[in-house]
């Protein structure tokens, strides 16, 4: 997608010197535009922990450039050694999406017949790019399937703006170009259906309004930036036509873990009859796990990202400040889980399905008899 006019995707190989990957620091935005390089592991892993990259989809391709990394720092009679080792270090990055487990294992599995270090090198590299296209085009099929729900209501509407409440990013700076929850805003917007995007601003980090409002503006699509609490509202005042959101981690029973604050607004649907979908790749089914609540790993992050905001003075310079008292105690639980009960379907890369394991095993069927 664009920043400024000209075309990005979030990671990329250097263009001239292969050895380097690079992406865009997420930290900054939307204050300053900034690439940042990273040549090991090790900086691969600080990337998706500190939150340079962020998104389910990102965090797998980046954990796979990481192997790849890795292989580059590896001695040669011990590689397959480091390869486990770096493979299992880079897991352990973030908790919840995961994306990271899933293409990591995919990477190394691929790995399996090489040799030598050289071979691994190679097949790393090409590996990981192609697990970076597979997500480009699992994207790009997600935004023409999602376009087809937004169409409907377009035509229902008689051509008035087709209101999307979403959470978070899950927007192409969360994946690697197009996002999985706008893809279909996009497309429908390309194509010239008149829509409208309400971005929650999710707290605390504020991936909503630093991120989502921001790739909105960029491609020039129409959208307002909410308090998280005024979806409820908005919802029972007839101003949300659908709902759509991303996920970190779905069950094969159709439970997803997403930002928190997900499941409040699904909740919220729900007692409004408005439709609440989730856009994922397969990527990010979770065929082990089949209760959310009771199963999904969730990241508890750092307290500061409560008591504390970021923002830009007047002057330009990014400062953080303290919003409440020195003392009192804080939570910061970075995901919940919405029980697929709340959820109206999935926007899958193969298609559109409700939330259970029948619908979800007929479009993934190999997924399910590997389970
Ligand atoms: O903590 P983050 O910013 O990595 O969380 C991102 C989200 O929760 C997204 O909604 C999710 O990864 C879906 S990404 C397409």
């Amino acid at each position: 997608m664009h920043v400024n006019g000209k075309n990005y995707q979030t990671i990329w190989a250097h263009p001239d010197n292969n050895k380097i990957i690079q992406v865009i620091d997420q930290r900054k935005l939307p204050f300053e535009f900034e690439i940042i390089d990273l040549k090991s592991a090790h900086d691969a892993f600080e990337a998706i922990q500190n939150m340079t990259v962020r998104g389910a989809p990102l965090i797998g391709v980046t954990g796979a450039y990481g192997v790849y990394l890795g292989l580059l720092n590896a001695t040669s009679n011990d590689w397959s050694n480091d390869l486990v080792e770096t493979a299992n270090y880079l897991k352990g990055a973030r908790p919840t999406a995961v994306n990271l487990a899933i293409l990591i294992d995919e990477i190394v599995g691929a790995l399996n017949g090489c040799h030598t270090l050289e071979d691994a090198q190679i097949c790393s590299f090409s590996e990981a790019n192609r697990l970076k296209i597979r997500e480009i085009e699992w994207s790009e099929a997600i935004g023409d399937f999602g376009c087809e729900l937004i169409e409907k209501i377009s035509k229902r509407k008689n051509g008035e703006p087709v209101n999307i409440l979403t959470h978070c990013n899950a927007g192409w700076l969360a994946c690697i170009d197009w996002g999985t929850a706008t893809a279909p805003i996009y497309k429908a917007f390309l194509k010239g259906i008149p829509v409208h995007v309400w971005v929650d601003e999710t707290r605390p980090r504020n991936q909503g309004a630093r991120l989502t409002a921001w790739e909105l503006a960029q491609e020039g699509v129409p959208h307002t930036v909410i308090p998280d609490n005024a979806g409820g509202h908005l919802m029972q005042h007839g101003m949300v036509d659908l709902c759509i959101v991303g996920s970190d981690r779905t069950t094969v029973s159709g439970d997803v873990a997403n930002k928190i604050g997900t499941y409040l607004k699904a909740l919220a649907a729900s007692d409004n009859k408005i439709p609440f979908y989730v856009a994922l790749p397969s990527s990010t089914i979770d065929f082990t796990m089949s209760d959310g609540v009771l199963e999904i790993p969730i990241e508890q992050r750092d307290g500061e990202e409560v008591s504390h905001i970021e923002g830009e003075l007047e002057n330009g310079e990014i400062t953080k400040i303290r919003i409440i008292n020195g003392t009192s105690r804080v939570a910061n639980f970075g995901f919940d889980v919405t029980p697929a009960k709340y959820i109206t379907a999935l926007i899958t890369e193969r298609g559109i399905c409700e939330a259970n394991q029948a619908a979800i095993g007929k479009l993934f069927p190999e997924k399910l008899l590997g389970r």
